[in-house]
């Protein structure tokens, strides 16, 4: 028996398309392991109903950990019409898989490295070495979502909230609504999982961010609960920024962060402009990390309009394949990997076409690959 089982889920369009590259660098490290393929996405939606289905639910529950592609969504009504017909009357309603994972194997820990690594002309400044500590499974993502609001939220809304009023004497038709849910429990783990990598990576500094002047409940416990976990880090330098003011003072000087810890939608924006700091969305990884599985994803998303041309960048795959290596304790493998990507950036001499080159995907990962 193998050593490790590995879920590959490709999902849609590129997703599919840097698996495949991910695959190369998984026989070349020759890693004791079996790889088993499951089912995800749109493709799924349509034909069947559901994005997750539960094949894919079990296949989780028996693996070590998993390669995840990326995947289309689309708004309520588009989701609605794309039903095979036998499905449309049921009354089923899309979410998207990826979070449905991350809450229901509680993967709470979103980690996104942004390394400029030297020589790529993407790199927005040299020596930018950022690394992101999303919250993962709570805040608008929540999934408690309501359009039209029900009447009897309406009453209860009514009774408790002033501001409310504005809204509550609309048509129910005329507007929605999407609780922020923050949980103190969630937000001391996530700030706490940051602080212990900066003390063991020796890193200096953690940047709180949130927009607790303004969303005073649920950014405010987030902000109160992280100020008292950092007051157990006294050796690592803290502050915190208002999630719109830092995107401002991320681009006029990355230098003046490290580590950036956040609530789920505030680290997902900020993980994209770090990303592009660093080489774009061709480069960002990420491991969605629970305590018992983890799994391991670009952050980009399926690119419908480059599906299956095999010309997209894999290194954000290669390099969450990288990020898995660390996690499973194989850092010798992780290691190999991370060298072999710095080495072809460097070299410059193959670049795929957000880079301004001609390679495609599989040439990218072979090369890569050869350099191990
Ligand atoms: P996207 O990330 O799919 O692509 C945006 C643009 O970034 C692309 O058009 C392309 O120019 C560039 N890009 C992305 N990946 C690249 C790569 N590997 N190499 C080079 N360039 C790359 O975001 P978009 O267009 O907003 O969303 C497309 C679909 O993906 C939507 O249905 C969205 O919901 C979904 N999505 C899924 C995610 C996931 O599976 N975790 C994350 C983000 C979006
Ligand atoms: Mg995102």
């Amino acid at each position: 028996m193998a050593k490790y089982k590995i879920a590959l889920l490709p999902g849609d369009g590129i997703g599919i398309d840097v698996l495949d590259a991910a695959k190369i660098i998984f026989d070349k490290i020759k890693l004791d392991a079996e790889y088993i393929y499951g089912d995800i996405g749109w493709k799924f939606w349509c034909s069947e109903g559901d994005a997750f289905p539960q094949r894919t639910i079990d296949l989780l529950k028996n693996v070590d950990t998993a390669l995840f592609g990326a995947i289309t969504s689309k708004p309520v009504k588009a989701a609605q019409a794309e039903l095979i017909p036998a499905l449309q009357s049921k009354g089923l309603t899309y979410r998207s898989p990826i979070v449905r994972m991350r809450q229901m194997f509680d993967l709470y820990l979103c980690l996104r490295p942004c390394k400029a690594y030297p020589g790529n002309p993407l790199n927005f400044k040299e020596g930018i070495d950022l690394v992101i500590f999303r919250e993962n499974t709570e805040d608008l993502y929540a999934g408690v979502e309501f359009y039209p609001p029900p009447q009897e939220l309406i009453d209860a809304l009514g009774k408790t909230s002033k501001p409310f009023a504005a809204f509550s004497k609309l048509p129910p038709d005329q507007y929605a609504i999407s609780c922020k849910i923050n949980t103190k429990a969630g937000s001391e783990r996530i700030v706490k999982a940051a602080f212990d990598f900066a003390r063991i990576m020796k890193r200096k500094k953690v940047t709180i961010v949130h927009k607790a002047n303004v969303v005073r409940a649920s950014d405010g416990l987030f902000l109160e609960t992280a100020k008292d976990v950092a007051k157990q880090y006294p050796d690592i330098q803290t502050d915190d920024a208002n999630i719109d003011a830092l995107t401002m003072w991320l681009l006029k000087n990355p230098f003046n962060y490290d580590i950036i810890v956040a609530p789920n939608l505030y680290g997902d924006i900020i993980s994209d402009l770090c990303a592009q700091m660093t080489g774009g969305l061709g480069f960002g990884c990420s491991g969605n990390i629970g305590s018992k599985l983890a799994v391991f994803e670009p952050t980009h998303g399926s690119a419908p309009k480059y599906a299956g041309q095999y010309k997209v960048n894999p290194i954000a795959t290669i390099l969450a394949v990288k990020m898995m290596l660390d996690w499973l304790g194989e850092k010798d493998k992780a290691v190999q990997i991370e060298k072999a990507v710095a080495a072809i950036i460097k070299d410059g001499k193959i670049h795929t076409y957000d880079m301004g080159g001609n390679a495609g995907t599989l040439d990218m990962a072979k090369a890569i690959a050869e350099r191990m």
